[in-house]
Formats: C-alpha cells, structure tokens, sequence
C-alpha cells in the first residue's frame, strides 16, 4: 500500500471530506490531492499509527523551567471516542493546543490520517477536519444560537468578502448553504427551540451544546473537547453525553475528549490515556485504567481527587 493512501490531505476549501459513519474506508484507494505533495509521510509506520486519525509520536512541550508534556505518544483510532484523564495541571489541555495547532511542540509529531502537519497554520487546521471546543465558554453571547453555530463554517466560506457585501449571486447562495447545515445540526442537538434567541441567554448547559453544534457543523474528521461538562448539573452532563456519542454514531466523528467526570469518561470512552505531571503514566480501556495502581495513586496524590477514585471504582 502506498503511504499516500493514508494521507489524505484536503484540498483547500474542500467542505465535506469525511465519510459519513458506516462507509467501509477502502485501504487501496488513493486520493492525492495537491496539498499532499511535499507532506511528510512516512512508509513504514507501525500499523495502529498508520490508521490512525490522530497520531502523536514523542511530543514534548516545555515553557521555560515548565514540562508541560514529556515524551507523549497516542493514538487515535477511526471513530474512536479517546478519553485524556489526569489532575490539574497534568498537561490535558496542552496536548490539545497542539493538535489544534495553538502551541508547537518543543518536541515530536503530530500527525492527522498519516500527514505531518506541524507546519500547517493554525488557521488552515480546519480544512485538514480539525474542529475544537474550549474549556471556558467561547460563543457570542448578543449573536442567536443559530448565527453562532454559523460561524462554525466561516473557515469553509469560498466567496470573498466582496462578494458577501454585495450578495452576490454566488454568495448568497453559499449563505443559504451554510444556514441549512447550520440548521441541520441544530436540529440534530435538539436546539431547534432556542435557535433565533441570543446565545448568552441560554442557560450554560445549553450554551456548551451550541458550542459542540459550532464545532460539529462543518463535520470534522477529528473533533477535540476540552471538558465540555466542566460545571454542568448530572442531568446536563448525561445529555450531552448521549449527543456525543450520537454524533460520533451519526457522523463518524472521532473525538478526543478531556473530561474530569471519571463516571462519564467510564461509560463514553472507548480507551483512556492518563497523564500526570506531563507524561503518560496509562493507557488502555477504562476497565484497564481504572484497575491500573499508577492510575489510582496518581488521583490519590490529588486531595481532592480522592472522591474520583472511588468513582473510577464503582463506575466499573
Ligand atoms: N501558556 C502557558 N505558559 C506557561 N505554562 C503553561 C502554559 N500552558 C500550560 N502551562 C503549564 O503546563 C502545565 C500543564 O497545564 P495544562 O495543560 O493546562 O494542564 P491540564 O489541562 O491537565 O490541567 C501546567 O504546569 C501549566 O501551568
Ligand atoms: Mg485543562
């Protein structure tokens, strides 16, 4: 097989890439687009990496005296829900700025379907599939749930600005395009009710499931969640973990997803990677983890963590 049939690199622009959930993907198949000429990809990778929709290989990540990551490799399978577990500070949330092409590794490889793309911009990482929510609210709160979720395509919009102002023929036809998935996934996130009112009067619980349809909108190959249930009710956190695992079910999304409810990442994760002060001290199925004593004592360690290790206990 050729390395270029795992790299399957977007043309710029290209706005619906990702095969919808149930299609088989075709090991022969080759599509080499012109952005894929020039990657880095390699030929003999071991094959879990070589399939994998996210793989991260070595990296490390260092501010100043700091060792965010140390040596961190993991992988993530095609419509894989992959759970990143770890106490405060345990370096979750930097893993994810650098898939998300925010911080540079100091060290390492990050990978997205076998392309190397630590020399994309930031800006472009949309078009190779990533979406990303973020752990404190991000949405404009005097714009309507539906033109928040709206603005989850603006990374795809072909037609220039020009064209926008004048609405033109092309662009007005691009706006009713981009409205229709909007509405789409709205309806999808059971947010149909609320999609004309301003996002900042809803309450929180629903304000982070306009987040997930903003992410969600353009349908990512590869979705990363930074504690979307963080200060939600019980309630609110089943709900939005019933609608994700619903999208990865419906869209075949693959998602990584950081989350400090244990019982949530127990039954939503299909496998669990576990980082401490910067490295990853586990890895495996959340039956695994949560039987592993570095796990244990690595939440032990944490006063307030105590409760969650109890819960990794029951929640299996
Ligand atoms: N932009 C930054 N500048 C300096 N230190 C940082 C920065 N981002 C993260 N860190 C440090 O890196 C470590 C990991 O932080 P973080 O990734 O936010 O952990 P987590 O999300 O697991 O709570 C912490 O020691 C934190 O202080
Ligand atoms: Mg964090």
């Amino acid at each position: 097989m050729s390395s270029a049939t795992t790299g399957a690199l977007l043309p710029a622009g290209d706005l619906y890439p990702f095969e919808p959930a149930g299609v088989t993907r075709d090991p022969g198949r080759s599509r080499s687009g012109p952005a894929e000429r020039g990657a880095d990809v390699e030929s003999a990778q071991p094959g879990a990496e070589r399939d994998a929709v996210l793989a991260i290989s070595g990296v490390s990540l260092r501010f100043g005296g700091v060792t965010a990551l140390a040596d961190i490799d993991l992988t993530v399978a095609p419509g894989e829900i992959r759970g990143v577990i770890g106490p405060n500070g345990a370096g979750k949330s930097s893993l994810l700025n650098i898939v998300s092409g925010l911080y540079r590794p100091s060290a390492g490889h990050v990978r997205i379907a076998g392309v190397d793309f630590t020399e994309v911009p930031t800006q472009r990482l949309a078009h190779l599939g990533v979406a990303r929510t973020f752990q404190n609210l991000a949405l404009f709160g005097g714009l309507t749930v539906l033109e928040n979720v709206v603005m989850g395509l603006t990374s795809t919009i072909r037609s220039g600005p020009l064209g926008q102002v004048l609405g033109l023929p092309a662009a007005r036809r691009e706006d009713a395009a981009n409205r229709a998935k909007a509405e789409a996934i709205v309806a999808f996130l059971h947010l149909s009710g609320v999609a004309h009112r301003p996002a900042g009067e809803l309450s929180y619980g629903l304000q982070k499931r306009v987040e997930l349809a903003r992410a969600l909108v353009a349908r990512p190959r590869l979705l990363l969640l930074d504690e979307p249930m963080a200060g939600m009710t019980a309630t609110e956190k089943q709900e939005l973990a019933a609608f994700v695992r619903e999208a990865r079910d419906t869209y075949g999304t693959t998602i990584v997803l950081i989350e400090h409810d244990i019982g949530v990442v127990m039954g939503l994760c299909d496998r669990v990677a576990v980082l401490d002060y910067g490295r990853k001290i586990a890895d495996g199925t959340p039956h695994d983890i949560a039987a592993d004593p570095l796990v244990i004592d690595a939440y032990l360690g944490v006063a307030h963590d105590a409760d969650e290790t109890l819960e990794i206990e029951e929640a299996v």
